[in-house]
């Protein structure tokens, strides 16, 4: 089992070249030695210029997307050996905003999952039921279906390279959060599935994020808690010095 948390930033559509760059700059200058997994994943314009800062920290950079096929006739796409070419470490799939404003679906993460790990990226794979399924009682059939269908092609081998990021949609961006042991009980639900799958032996070191509203101060109690292994973090990443006192609390444990 990790005991090092893993803390993941998604700024989503925002930031600049410059504010990207400079928001490394102040957390180069605040954290020499990390103690816990960060991640951040910015615009895809912006990973050229801020991945080899990153590095040298020993922060992992992440995409936000990537297209299911090496290359070809996709408008405005981006593909997994780009990514890998930029020395991209990592990329989120299945994030509820792709499958809502994009009409992704589960059978179309599973190929971008599936082409991802080919071309050696590790994957962030997003879940996570709606308001409505929660409300009737479905959140954790929902989840598993998504974890079961998205991880359909994935082999024993790979499944080393994945973590998933369980994300209530309800809870994203609204200032909603999941009662923690709720979430709790869900990432655990999700290790045992995968665990079932894959067997103990693969599956040791595998890793659950919670995501959802999460910011300086609701951070602890999440952390706090065995089966989640770290955060995914929209709004609250945006700011250098919020996101540091985050990952301040994730490096205690
Ligand atoms: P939020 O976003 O922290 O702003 O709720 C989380 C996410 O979308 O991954």
């Amino acid at each position: 089992m990790i005991s090092k948390k893993f803390i993941a930033a998604n700024w989503k559509m925002n930031k600049t070249i410059a504010q990207s760059n400079e928001f490394v700059s102040d957390c180069i200058c605040k954290n020499q030695d990390l103690k816990c997994d960060v991640l951040i994943c910015p615009t895809s314009l912006s990973i050229p210029t801020i991945i080899d800062k990153c590095h040298s920290l020993g922060i992992y950079v992440g995409a936000q997307n990537c297209h299911w096929e090496n290359s070809g006739a996709f408008t405005g796409e981006i593909s997994a050996p780009m990514l890998a070419d930029a020395g991209v470490d990592y990329v989120i799939l299945g994030h509820s905003e792709r499958r809502i404003y994009f009409g992704e679906t589960d059978e179309i993460i599973s190929k971008k999952v599936d082409n991802a790990l080919k071309n050696k990226l590790k994957i962030i794979l997003c879940v996570g039921e709606t308001q409505e399924r929660r409300d009737c009682g479905k959140a954790s059939q929902t989840v598993i279906n998504q974890v079961k269908t998205t991880l359909d092609i994935v082999q024993k081998s790979d499944i080393k390279n994945v973590i998933i990021a369980y994300e209530p949609v309800w809870a994203i961006g609204t200032g909603k959060t999941i009662v923690p042991s709720d979430a709790d009980k869900m990432c655990d639900d999700i290790k045992t599935f995968v665990t079932s799958k894959y067997g103990s032996e693969c599956t040791q070191d595998f890793r659950v994020l919670y995501g959802g509203s999460i910011n300086s101060q609701n951070a602890k109690s999440f952390l706090d808690l065995p089966s989640i292994d770290g955060a995914l973090i929209g709004g609250a990443s945006l700011e250098a010095k919020e996101f540091l006192k985050i990952i301040n609390i994730a490096e205690n444990y």
